[in-house]
């Protein structure tokens, strides 16, 4: 998990292109699900994160409570935003933006960012800017050399979390085509229940990937949704049934690894094998790897292995980043800054609990320099 110590870069202050201010610091708060994060971002990047995760909380229920994380996120954000402060000592007055995730995710989760973040904006006078949750992932392959990130696009990104399963076209900051997404259960949603049925307990992802280690290759072979049809459409939950089904058929030999080696194989191969088809049908030279299931040992091998038999670069966030985190809203905020507005004037409503990629548009810094 995320390292307690924090860390402070020497970066200086940079002038904001075309608008003659000077960014220092964004402050992000991410609260969309069941972790808790606040962090800084500069202009050489990330600074500085505090996190806090809620799977101890949420285990004995086998998912997310929604009820339980807002609560919690209400009870530990403030207590984060002032340790990472007093960490870095980083002084409310150097912080030029106030961002948070503004969705998609759990609307009660959501809104106790929201609440906070415009509470500091409004208490410090700052300007407050909500993120898009998928861009920060997206972004988070490319948090090493942020600065760069725009010479980086085109690229392809497959993003597998909790709640998302997307293929997209990623032509610019803020231009997603979305290619393909999943018709029903996300990736790492079929992990957390695949996990439920094997008695795995919560979260899934990494309960059913340790399992697989030990399993055997090709000893169980499950179902490969849409493989060969729905273009670069996804389905994970007629897999889901499949496991459920070798479990009701009794067999006494059924060694549950070799269950979840089988999943496990399944899933990753429709993956991969879906992004390979479009990094080539769009002739696309680098691929992002992002979200909670990117941390997956074996879909990022397989991925690898892929993209280097076809030279793709792959770009893949290191395994603190893959999860939910704050570093990557921070970010994004960063790029975004240009966009931030006054509290009081923030658009409306505070939080989005579905909120499509397709809908993002360019930073306003771009459309302005293309208006010229
Ligand atoms: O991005 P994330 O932290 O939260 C969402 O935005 O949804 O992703 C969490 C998901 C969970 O479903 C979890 O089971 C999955 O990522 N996950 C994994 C692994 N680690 C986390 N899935 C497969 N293999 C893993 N090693
Ligand atoms: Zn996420």
């Amino acid at each position: 998990m995320w390292s307690e110590a924090t860390i402070r870069s020497q970066a200086e202050p940079a002038r904001r292109p075309g608008t003659g201010l000077f960014v220092s610091y964004a402050l992000a708060i991410e609260s969309s699900c069941d972790d808790t994060a606040v962090a800084v971002a500069g202009p050489n990047g990330v600074v500085a994160e505090r996190r806090r995760s809620q799977a101890a909380l949420h285990a004995p229920h086998g998912g997310v409570v929604p009820e339980l994380a807002s609560r919690d996120h209400a009870r530990v954000l403030l207590p984060l935003v002032e340790t990472l402060l007093d960490e870095t000592s980083i002084a409310p007055s150097e912080i030029d933006l106030v961002a948070y995730t503004r969705g998609p995710g759990l609307v009660g989760a959501l809104l106790t960012a929201a609440a906070l973040a415009h509470g500091l904006a409004h208490g410090w006078s700052k300007p407050i800017l909500g993120v898009h949750h998928i861009e920060g992932h997206l972004v988070s392959a490319f948090l090493d050399d942020l600065p760069e990130l725009p010479d980086r696009f085109p690229f392809l990104a497959l993003i597998v979390s909790g709640g998302h399963s997307l293929i997209v076209h990623a032509h610019g900051l803020g231009r997603y085509e979305i290619l393909g997404a999943t018709r029903d259960d996300a990736a790492g949603e079929a992990f957390d229940k695949v996990a439920q049925l094997l008695g795995l307990g919560y979260p899934g992802g990494p309960a059913i990937a340790r399992l697989a280690e030990r399993g055997r290759p090709d000893e169980v072979v499950l179902p490969r949704p849409l493989l060969r049809s729905g273009g670069y459409a996804l389905s994970f939950s007629g897999l889901k049934t499949a496991v459920r089904r070798r479990l009701e058929e009794r067999v006494t030999d059924l060694d549950p690894a070799d269950l979840a080696r089988g999943f496990e194989e399944a899933v990753v191969d429709v993956l991969v094998t879906k992004t390979r088809r479009a990094w080539r049908a769009r002739r696309l030279a680098r691929v992002a790897l992002v979200g909670g299931v990117s941390a997956n040992r074996r879909l990022r091998e397989r991925l690898q292995q892929e993209a280097t038999a076809d030279g793709v670069e792959l770009r893949v966030p290191p395994l603190s980043l893959s999860t939910d985190n704050a570093s990557m809203i921070a970010a994004v905020a960063w790029l975004r800054s240009a966009e931030a507005s006054p509290a009081l004037e923030s658009p409306r409503p505070w939080a989005l609990a579905r909120w499509s990629l397709a809908e993002l548009r360019p930073p306003l810094e771009r459309r302005l320099v293309h208006a010229v």
